[in-house]
């Protein structure tokens, strides 16, 4: 069954702004909010899982949520669902099955649809990745960290690196050709060849895509009230610069600034967040940024607690906030920078509806600072200007 939007209620266009905008493409994120445990680094919202997972309350209430969320998608098809968390693998097959099933009923995929699903090592049995690849998952991102044991156990992960490298072998047994693996580095007690070395073993097992994180310690985890001792700012540059310079002689293509592909495999799911693409978002916590016809931007969030996201009166989403025109500028640009190509210029008023001369000031002033390249074609970071993002970034606060 294909969804037929209902028409949303005029309303006054905003100033500067056009109307009649060509809606984006839409992506869906789907949150599942448990882990076997909680890592000590990690801000997410997720949750150590109880005895029982209420995966069918769960499943039904991801699917009620989506339905009152439909509206919003305004008929269009999906490029790209990604399930993530917390740990989604820790569902099963059928909980996929009955969620692909249910979102299938109401929207319609594109034909080349990116599906991903989030893995933790520690959650592989090889029968049930083969179901999810059976289902139309097309997409593992397996969240390995490092492959050295102390390292593991201090990230207090459920895995061992052993583990970890066989999760990489069933997942390509179970037909996932398009898989990526996450790494941090920056580690506690972490040296220049230790990162070097994961980042070596990482390839040897042949993902289409790396993620690699630089550690950052978050408030509200364990790592930021203990913090253990982390790598010095000049070990951290040597780090990456080494890292780089192997991923790239290995034929990995950094698009982002912490993504890897190989082969031109780039995520679609995070492209289109980055530049600037509509999704909806399910789930605990989950966040949606979408555009209407009208051309006004919102951002909706749901209910983060599990608990409360589970509650009988099914109150799925928790606020929302329509961007207002003089934010666009930053949020698009807050996006599209960090990818190393940056963005051909034309999207920024598809995307937004503001015209590109809005931002000429900003845009001359961040080139003649050598952080923006000198391209009227396209909006793209320098060298210096994917370095210190953030400083450039400030030329386009409201
Ligand atoms: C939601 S987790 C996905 C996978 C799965 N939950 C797991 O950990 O195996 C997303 C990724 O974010 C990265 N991450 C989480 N917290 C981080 C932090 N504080 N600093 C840097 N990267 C972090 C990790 O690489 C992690 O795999
Ligand atoms: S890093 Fe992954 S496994 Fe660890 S708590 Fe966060 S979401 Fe869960």
């Amino acid at each position: 069954m294909s969804h037929q939007a209902s028409p949303p209620a005029p309303l006054p266009e905003g100033e500067g702004r056009k109307s009649g905008l060509l809606l984006p493409p839409l992506a869906l994120y789907v949150h599942i909010p448990w882990c076997v445990r909680k890592c000590p680094y990690c801000d997410f919202n997720s949750h150590a899982a109880g005895a029982e997972l209420p995966e069918e309350a769960y499943v039904d209430a991801l699917l009620a949520d989506l339905a009152a969320d439909l509206p919003a998608a305004h008929g269009r098809e999906l490029v790209s669902i990604f399930f993530g968390g917390g740990t989604p693998s820790l569902f099963s097959a059928r909980a996929f099955e009955r969620l692909l099933d249910g979102i299938g009923r109401h929207l319609s995929f594109a034909r080349d649809i990116e599906i991903t699903l989030e893995a933790n090592p520690g959650t592989f049995e090889q029968e049930k990745f083969a179901d999810y690849r059976r289902l139309g998952i097309n997409r593992l991102s397996i969240g390995v960290q490092s492959f050295q044991n102390a390292q593991l156990q201090a990230l207090g992960r459920i895995h061992d690196a052993g583990e970890a490298i066989r999760a990489a072998g069933m997942a390509r047994r179970a037909g996932f050709d398009n898989f990526n693996l996450d790494l941090m580095h920056g580690l506690p007690g972490q040296d220049l060849a230790g990162a070097l070395a994961d980042l070596r073993q990482a390839i040897a097992l042949e993902p289409t895509h790396l993620s690699w994180y630089q550690l950052t310690l978050e408030p509200n985890t364990l790592f930021w009230s203990q913090p253990p001792e982390i790598p010095e700012d000049d070990l951290l540059w040597d780090i990456q610069e080494a890292g780089q310079t192997l991923l790239a002689a290995e034929g990995f293509v950094q698009y982002e600034t912490s993504a890897y592909a190989r082969n031109g495999r780039r995520a679609r799911h995070n492209l289109n967040y980055w530049t600037f693409g509509d999704f909806l978002g399910i789930g605990a916590g989950a966040h949606a940024k979408l555009s209407d016809p009208h051309g006004r931007i919102r951002r909706t969030w749901k209910t983060r607690q599990p608990r409360d996201y589970l509650a009988p009166e099914r109150r799925f989403q928790a606020g929302e906030r329509l961007l207002e025109a003089d934010e666009l500028p930053f949020e698009f640009m807050m996006n599209a920078l960090r990818l190393t190509e940056g963005v051909p210029a034309g999207l920024f008023g598809e995307r937004t509806g503001l015209p590109l001369a809005g931002i000429a000031a900003p845009c001359a002033a961040a080139r003649a600072a050598g952080l923006l390249e000198n391209d009227p074609q396209r909006l793209r970071p320098t060298a210096r200007g994917q370095l210190f993002l953030n400083d450039l970034l400030q030329y386009f606060l409201p």
